[in-house]
């Protein structure tokens, strides 16, 4: 049968999801908006087959059994009748480090099966799809700046990537796989933290300032309601017991580079996954300064300069 090829991007959150609602369907405790990236990519192949027999699924050239995604496929199954599939998806960047390889992972994949077996799914439809399986996936359907949000928590899009060009320089300081998933993390967050109830009242503040601040292109409102969010995710981390700790030393010291750039008027802010690599957001004219600043610092491995990209689409 006839392969369908989808490409998606992921995406980075400048207010943070970190913490689920008790309600199904993986619904976040908290709203999020996040800028989807060009150049990391995933696409995925899926090719159905008339034969009986499991699903076969190669990551990064390599087969693979993942509960999430055969759980996933399942719940897709009992909405829609979809035979048993190839699946083969690869990234060109480090997978499970904190890069929201899942999040461009499930948003291609929805693409692609949706194609593959003609589910006829808008984007809306594939954002809760994607959803399902890992909530930021949600955003990565959408081009440029996107929300997640109740009551239909199926992402939007807020401004495509040409209302404002940001350019993002990514610093590596470790391509190891993270120790704690993002779901088993924020479980374990919701259960132990002191703070929890704090970042579910102080979030849909943040987000409603970051809206403002997109639509009207407020780099430096942009930069501390971004930070603080970040910082307030980090804390709510490491306040879990056990404790969540995803730095490195050279996180830290990426953090402090940017402050100092920013200090010397440089348009700049930082935002960090649950992963050690940080994400340096800045204005167009400043990115190259910023590269060269964080590709200095010890313990980084690379760096990237990226920019704000497409949603999820069938690869021509
Ligand atoms: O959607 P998940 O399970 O991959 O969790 C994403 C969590 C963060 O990346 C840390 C924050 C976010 O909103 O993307």
């Amino acid at each position: 049968m006839a392969t369908t090829t989808a490409t998606a991007h992921p995406n980075i959150a400048l207010v943070k999801y970190w913490g689920k609602a008790d309600a199904p369907g993986n619904i976040p405790a908290t709203p999020s908006l996040s800028i989807t990236l060009d150049g990391f990519r995933t696409r995925t192949s899926v090719t159905p087959r008339t034969e009986a027999g499991s699903d076969h699924i190669r990551l990064n050239g390599e087969a693979t059994k993942d509960k999430k995604i055969d759980g996933w496929l399942a719940d897709l199954r009992s909405t829609f009748k979809i035979p048993p599939l190839n699946i083969d998806s690869d990234n060109n960047f480090p997978t499970a480090s904190g890069l929201a390889s899942s999040a461009s992972g499930f948003a291609a994949l929805i693409c692609a099966i949706n194609g593959a077996c003609d589910l006829g799914l808008d984007a809306a439809a594939q954002s809760d799809w994607a959803r399902r399986a890992s909530a930021s996936a949600a955003r990565s359907v959408f081009e440029g700046f996107a929300t997640l949000s109740g009551p239909e928590w199926q992402a939007q899009a807020l401004a495509p990537a040409a209302h404002w060009p940001l350019r993002v320089v990514v610093a590596i300081t470790s391509t190891a796989t993270k120790a704690t998933s993002s779901s088993v993390g924020m479980q374990a967050s919701k259960a132990s933290s002191p703070y929890f109830e704090a970042w579910t009242k102080q979030t849909p503040l943040d987000y409603g300032a970051a809206q403002n601040a997109v639509k009207s292109k407020d780099f430096m409102a942009l930069a501390a309601v971004a930070e603080q969010s970040c910082l307030n995710m980090h804390a709510l981390m490491l306040s879990t017991s056990p404790p969540l700790l995803y730095w490195q030393p050279a996180t830290l010291a990426c953090i402090q580079a940017v402050h100092e750039l920013r200090a010397n008027g440089v348009p700049v802010f930082f935002t960090i996954d649950a992963g050690p690599q940080l994400k340096a957001v800045c204005l167009p004219q400043a990115a190259s300064q910023v590269e060269q600043r964080l590709s200095g610092v010890a313990g980084v491995l690379q760096t990237h300069q990226l920019g704000l990209g497409p949603g999820s689409a069938i690869a021509q």
